[in-house]
């Protein structure tokens, strides 16, 4: 029994191929490297540098291993990008999660565990976001996730391909043990940009509108520590092969944090002064998104253990004092 990750040396994950090696299980990674690193992929696993919709490589390694289960990391996950350039992710997160399926069916592999978005719900008028919140994106990249939970939908109920659809919100922090983190290049998410900030990269924060009308003015979001993410995939895992329906749910910390309180968090973690200048709005940014993460927690028992962000920001701060360029080539310390 071997589980092949998808995007195994990117950030999520890897730390997914931390919990399955600690687990003792049989690892197998495809990665195209396009954003991951081949410096996070772990010793213990088997890794493929090729890409899914390379049907070549693909037989290769469901020939090679006793595939039995998929965790699905590998896609392009910048909204921006998606807007301008709605192809190219229609082509990755589609057109290759579709040729992962052909392959899965093909070699009878019958599980499949997915990282699916909040952006699947766009912008919901109504918060904590559930699994009953209406579906309604507003851009390519939750459009093709969607897609995907579409097409494992009708998978499941033609071959009975089970499937969890997981909804992350914003993932952050770094393994406490492990030696990954994240590292984006063009790095996106609020805390890494704050702490580049803090390691004197950058020289200030945007922070983009200060008259949301919540407490501070600025945008309240969801930040979930990857560690507990990914506790929650192993428990989906674990449910799928106990003979767990296929089913969709949202990860999520459940308390929301203000972009001014992320910043003084990483003030008050690294001890540094974080200059910060108040910019416009951003089109489309809905002043609060929080996660109703309670279908998680009652049908997998999940229990997240990193309720805090002083303790999510610390994890990420140790990781980025560490490795300040991100990963660098010849790093063999793993
Ligand atoms: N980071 C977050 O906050 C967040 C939030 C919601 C959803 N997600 C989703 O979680 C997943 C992982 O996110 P991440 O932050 O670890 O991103 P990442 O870019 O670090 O990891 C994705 C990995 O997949 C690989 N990859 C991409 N396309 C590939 C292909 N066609 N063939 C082989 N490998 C390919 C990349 O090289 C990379 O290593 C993504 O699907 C993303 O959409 C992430």
């Amino acid at each position: 029994m071997a589980v092949l990750i998808c995007g195994g040396a990117g950030y999520i994950g890897s730390h997914a191929a931390a919990e399955l090696l600690e687990r003792n299980e049989d690892v197998i990674i495809i990665d195209n490297l396009q954003t991951g690193h081949v410096e996070s992929v772990l010793k213990g696993a088997v890794f493929y540098e090729g890409d899914l919709r390379d049907e070549k490589i693909m037989d290769e390694i469901f020939s090679a291993h006793d595939i039995t289960d998929v965790m699905h990391f590998a896609a392009d996950s910048l909204v921006g990008v998606s807007m301008k350039e709605p192809l190219e992710y229609y082509d990755n997160n589609v057109y290759g999660a579709l040729c992962l399926l052909k392959k899965m069916y093909q070699y009878e592999v019958k599980r499949i565990v997915f990282s699916s978005t909040a952006a699947t719900y766009g912008e919901p008028e109504t918060v904590p976001i559930t699994e009953e919140t209406p579906a309604k994106p507003t851009n390519p990249y939750g459009q093709t996730k969607l897609a995907m939970e579409d097409m494992m939908h009708w998978c499941s109920e033609a071959y009975g391909m089970e499937f969890t659809a997981l909804r992350y919100f914003n993932v952050a922090g770094a393994h406490p043990h492990v030696d990954i983190g994240e590292d984006h290049k063009p790095e996106t998410h609020l805390i890494p940009i704050i702490l580049q900030t803090a390691l004197g990269q950058r020289e200030k924060i945007y922070v983009f509108g200060d008259d949301y009308p919540t407490e501070d003015g600025t945008c309240i979001r969801d930040y979930i520590h990857v560690k507990d993410l990914i506790q929650a995939h192993i428990l989906a895992l674990d449910y799928l092969r106990d003979g767990g329906a296929s089913d969709v749910f949202n990860l999520g910390n459940g308390s929301g944090f203000s972009v001014q309180e992320v910043i003084d968090t990483v003030e008050k973690v690294t001890g540094k002064t974080i200059p910060r200048e108040i910019a416009p709005r951003r089109a489309g940014d809905p002043p609060v998104l929080i996660a109703s993460s309670e279908k998680a927690k009652r049908v997998l028992n999940w229990k997240p253990e990193y309720a805090d962000l002083g303790s999510i920001v610390q994890t990420a701060w140790d990781w980025h004092r560490r490795h300040p360029q991100g990963y660098s080539e010849g790093d063999d310390s793993k």
